[in-house]
């Protein structure tokens, strides 16, 4: 896969969260796709040797952001990046948008808040109504959601907005003809449940990848009759598609 070799723009802290955007001069971003980053430059790039894939935060005038959690040295390098860092071209299937009409609702939990930003300024754009609900585990976590005007929101401490999940937060999403969310399988799942069959239900898987461009298997999810890649089917699939 090929590596692009980017200047870090910006670098900021979003509560317990750091946001680092790069010019990409390459095709348009469309929300809901991904890109493998890793910090630049060898002997990092043997240690982890794969890069880790993040959803793209955001993309105005050329400048490309991601949004990410530290969670263990592939991120922590990230965070500690000065100048550059390694990224490939967009990644993966992203959002359908504008295929059904009507008010969208998109919930996002914990680090899958990210696709929220890039898919609400599309739907902005395109003149589609929405609203946004975001669950967060505690008050640092729950920071960025100052990025999101109008977001309401919960915590599981009950530090900021609404005590419980992100679900405790949103009216209900049968009313909604268009469902998008992103976080944890248990979230996506619970989503899944209370949105029920009718009308576009879509989820953004984040299933653990090796490769990124479906030849390691990494990253399969359950459907009907099997299994598939993630990386190449997704990570947004319709909710119905989805085993679980
Ligand atoms: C399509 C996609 C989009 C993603 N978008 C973002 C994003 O925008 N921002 C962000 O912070 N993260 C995102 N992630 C998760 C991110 O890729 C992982 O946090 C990262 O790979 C961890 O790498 P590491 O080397 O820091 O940690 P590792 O050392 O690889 O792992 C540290 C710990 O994190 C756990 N972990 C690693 N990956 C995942 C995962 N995918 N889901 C749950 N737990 C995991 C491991 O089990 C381990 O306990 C996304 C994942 C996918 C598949
Ligand atoms: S990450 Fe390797 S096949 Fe999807």
């Amino acid at each position: 896969m090929k590596f692009y070799t980017v200047e870090i723009e910006e670098r900021r802290e979003f509560g317990a969260y750091t946001l680092l955007s790069y010019r990409w001069p390459g095709e348009n971003i469309e929300p809901g796709r991904f890109v493998m980053a890793r910090a630049a430059g060898y002997p990092i790039t043997l240690d982890p040797f794969l890069a880790r894939p993040f959803s793209f935060y955001d993309f105005v005038d050329g400048v490309a952001s991601l949004l990410f959690e530290v969670r263990g040295r592939g991120t922590e390098l990230l965070d500690r990046a000065l100048g550059t860092i390694e990224v490939t071209a967009p990644l993966g299937k992203g959002f359908e948008i504008g295929v059904s009409g009507g008010r969208a609702a998109l919930l996002g939990g914990g680090i899958g808040v990210v696709p929220l930003k890039i898919l609400g300024r599309e739907l902005a754009a395109r003149g589609i109504a929405h609203d946004v609900f975001l669950g967060f585990l505690d008050g640092k976590t729950a920071a960025v959601a100052d990025d999101f005007p109008g977001a309401a929101v919960a915590t599981m401490d009950g530090s900021t907005g609404v005590h419980g999940t992100v679900l405790d937060a949103a009216p209900d999403l049968r009313e909604y003809p268009v469902v998008y969310a992103c976080g944890p399988n248990a979230m996506l799942a619970a989503v899944k449940g209370a949105a029920g069959p009718d009308g576009l239900r879509q989820l953004s898987v984040e299933e653990r990848m090796g490769c990124g461009n479906g030849s390691c298997n990494g990253c399969v999810v359950p459907v009907d009759g099997g299994y598939v890649r993630s990386c190449i089917e997704g990570p947004v699939f319709r909710a119905e598609v989805l085993a679980w």
